[in-house]
């Protein structure tokens, strides 16, 4: 089991140098790939440090490639790499291809650096391919389990102990180009469990700074949640709306980048209160389910203290007694067992 599981991490290690190596030194790769990193501001440093790769607008270049030197065509199959297909007109009856086509690469590490998969970018605006094509879950990729850019991001981590907790792929690089490396990725899934838990290793400050959509904001509502569950603190930071923490990165300097990360997080009652205040200002019943739905991330806090200093604050803010606050929350307590 050990080693199929390294016999996995080393086709994908193949793989990652392979579609780095066609990036940077293929005619396809450089017109296209390269390109399309170079015009979205990353530098050669970032796409080598982050190693960045290119795959080929072709049925089986890597698979080909891969069998060439060896690589075993099982563990092709079970990283999801290469997908094989019955073709009766083929000698032995299937056929190969490869996953990712004419899309550019961003390898997924472990917290040790062994790749565990790939995201893959389309580079055109079709709207009905999707946007990006990740590996599939497998014995060494479990979506779930994983946080994009944690292996560039752990020493930092610690060190400032906080962590910034972004959506996608390019927020971690265009964040580390303009010097802020303590920032990771939930990759587009619903934030896990697991995925917080990694983060719960390296400091216990979560700033979450997803997308200023409705997506976005609802991805942050959730998270909130699971966040202080594992007895972390939690921060969040929006963008103005259309903005993600990259397209953001990129209008600014890096002093600039810091002082608004600085400035701008609030803590989650602040949060949710500047989010769905103006709604229920006028409205009691509205007013009424907001305040419920703060006691209830407060229910989630597993230490008394803690409890008690943010329903003062929500008290403060809202408006309300501290007595009916902890009565709501006695209720809760009840409830969850
Ligand atoms: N994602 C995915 N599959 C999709 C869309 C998104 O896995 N079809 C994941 C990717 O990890 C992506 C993240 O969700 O990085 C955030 O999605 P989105 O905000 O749409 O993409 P961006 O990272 O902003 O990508 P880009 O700037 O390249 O458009
Ligand atoms: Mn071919
Ligand atoms: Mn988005
Ligand atoms: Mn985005
Ligand atoms: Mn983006």
């Amino acid at each position: 089991q050990a080693d199929e599981r390294e016999s996995m991490f080393l086709v994908s290690e193949f793989a990652r140098d392979y579609f780095q190596r066609i990036l940077l030194e293929d005619n396809e790769g450089k017109a296209i790939g390269l390109s399309y990193f170079k015009e979205r501001g990353f530098t050669d440093e970032t796409i080598k440090k982050f190693q960045l790769g290119y795959a080929l607008n072709d049925w089986d270049a890597f698979s080909s490639e891969a069998l060439n030197k060896g690589y075993n065509l099982k563990y092709l199959e079970s990283t999801g790499l290469t997908i094989v297909k019955q073709d009766l007109l083929a000698p032995n009856g299937t056929k190969q291809f490869d996953r990712f086509k004419g899309r550019v690469l961003f390898p997924i590490h472990s917290m040790s650096g062994r790749v565990l998969g790939f995201g893959g970018r389309i580079l055109t605006n079709d709207k009905k391919a999707a946007k990006y094509l990740n590996s599939p879950d497998s014995d060494i990729y479990h979506k779930g389990n994983i946080l994009y850019g944690i292996y560039y991001a752990k020493q930092t981590i610690a060190k400032e102990d906080n962590c910034y907790l972004v959506e996608g792929y390019t927020d971690v690089i265009s964040f580390h180009q303009k010097g802020v490396e303590n920032v990771v990725a939930s990759s587009g899934t619903a934030l896990t469990e697991n995925q917080i838990r990694l983060i719960n290793r390296l400091t216990k400050n979560i700033t979450i700074l997803f997308d200023g959509d409705a997506a976005g904001i609802r991805a942050s509502i959730r998270g909130i949640d699971l966040i202080l569950e594992q007895g972390m603190n939690v921060r969040v930071l929006s963008f103005p709306d259309g903005d993600d923490p990259d397209s953001f990165a990129k209008k600014v300097s890096e002093q600039e980048l810091k002082e608004y990360l600085e400035n701008n997080s609030q803590d989650f009652i602040n949060f949710k209160v500047s989010l769905l205040m103006k709604d229920a200002q006028n409205d009691p019943v509205k007013k009424a389910g907001l305040i419920r739905d703060i006691v209830v991330s407060i229910s989630k806090i597993p230490d008394r203290i803690q409890r008690e200093v943010y329903i003062q604050e929500c008290s403060r803010i809202m408006d309300i007694s501290e007595s009916v606050l902890f009565s709501e929350l006695a209720q809760l307590d009840k409830k969850e067992k």
